[in-house]
């Protein structure tokens, strides 16, 4: 009702309402009185008159009282319902329930209920809750409802989703409960700027793309990778001189082999030349502070291992055959 501009159609709605039901007394009180106008004949024995089947004949009674009660009940109830209830167009109903407030109490109690819990969790921090069997269950439940949309079901990302059970070598900040939350509460933004203009040729954004190969020991030109070294300088700022990446950039380890935007050179001279910005967008109206502590121990305890992986084959470079080296000098 709240979808109309003015409360005409509320009134109507409230009319058509009210009129139905006192018109189903109305015709309730005067089938009670009626009677069957019948010959006098007819009128002597207290039937209708009507025969049907050569002597099926109908009494002239009132309608049964047990069957009239039961439907001025019904009719009284109408009427109750919609005073105390919401159904008159726009009206509220006196005890002003709602599905929405019911809803909320619900969740409330629900939150209420939980608290000792939470408070318990909370009081740990991240990693040492990473151990507690109660708090990964909800946070699993929390992570597939949150972010299983872009990190996966089981959280091994895809193309530009990062792949938060690796270990820290490939992490874009530091894997750390601080971290972590922060992620979740304030979203964030890798960028990466656009570097094109920084280079006299096409062919030198190759052979810088097939130095980064290099610093994995992915499959690469080895004497592309030579020349390409020297422009390298330009990204040491952020990606750092040994290519290991800076967390507090957000700027990736270059020398692992895990391609969060894809391995190979295409992939490479394409963000060289593009740039890349990438956002995670910040959770914080969806979850409790409590539950972002929650759900970050779960991601926490996924990346235990140290070991790295990628979801998509086309994060990481084959290990063997390298099939771009060595090519030979002419
Ligand atoms: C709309 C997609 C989206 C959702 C939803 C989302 N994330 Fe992310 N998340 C991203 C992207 C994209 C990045 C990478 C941002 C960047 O490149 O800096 C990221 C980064 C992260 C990181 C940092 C990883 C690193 O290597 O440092 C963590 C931790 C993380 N997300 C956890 C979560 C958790 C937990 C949730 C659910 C509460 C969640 N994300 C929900 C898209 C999402
Ligand atoms: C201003 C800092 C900055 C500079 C300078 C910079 N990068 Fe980056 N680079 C980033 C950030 C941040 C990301 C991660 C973007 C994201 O969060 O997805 C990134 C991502 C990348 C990736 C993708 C890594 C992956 O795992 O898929 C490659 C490759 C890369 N940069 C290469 C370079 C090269 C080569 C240069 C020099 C021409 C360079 N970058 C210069 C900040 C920088």
């Amino acid at each position: 009702m709240s979808d109309f501009i003015n409360s005409f159609w509320s009134w109507y709605v409230a009319a058509i309402s009210v009129v139905s039901i006192l018109a189903c007394a109305v015709l309730l009180w005067l089938a009670g009185k009626a009677r069957v106008k019948a010959s006098e004949a007819a009128q002597k024995d207290n039937t209708t008159g009507h025969v049907w089947d050569e002597d099926l004949r109908e009494y002239n009674n009132p309608l049964p009282r047990w069957w009239m009660w039961l439907f001025i009940l019904t009719v009284v109830f109408g009427l109750v319902y919609l005073a105390i209830y919401p159904g008159l167009g726009s009206y509220q109903g006196s005890q002003k329930w709602s599905q929405v407030a019911d809803h909320q109490a619900d969740v409330e109690r629900m939150r209420e209920s939980l608290a000792p819990l939470y408070a318990e969790f909370t009081a740990k921090p991240v990693a040492e809750l990473a151990k507690d069997p109660r708090a990964l269950a909800i946070g699993e439940r929390q992570f597939m409802n949150h972010c299983s949309q872009c990190h996966g079901s089981d959280a091994r990302g895809s193309k530009g989703y990062p792949n938060l059970t690796n270990g820290n070598a490939a992490w874009l900040g530091p894997l750390s409960g601080e971290h972590i939350v922060k992620t979740i509460t304030e979203g964030r933004q890798g960028v990466m700027p656009p570097m094109g203009a920084a280079f006299a040729s096409e062919a030198a954004i190759s052979d810088l793309a097939h130095y980064v190969l290099s610093l994995s020991g992915s499959p690469h030109n080895e004497i592309k990778a030579f020349s390409g070294k020297q422009s390298y300088g330009v990204c040491a700022a952020c990606h750092g001189v040994d290519g290991k990446g800076n967390k507090a950039l957000g700027a990736p380890n270059l020398t692992d082999n895990y391609w969060l935007h894809g391995w190979g050179e295409a992939a490479i001279v394409n963000i060289i030349k593009n740039g890349k910005t990438n956002v995670m967008p910040a959770q914080n109206a969806k979850l409790t502070p409590e539950q972002i502590h929650v759900v970050a121990a779960y991601v926490m305890s996924l990346s235990g291992s140290g070991v790295i992986t990628a979801a998509t084959p086309a994060q990481v470079a084959p290990a063997a055959p390298p099939a771009l080296v060595p090519v030979k000098a002419p």
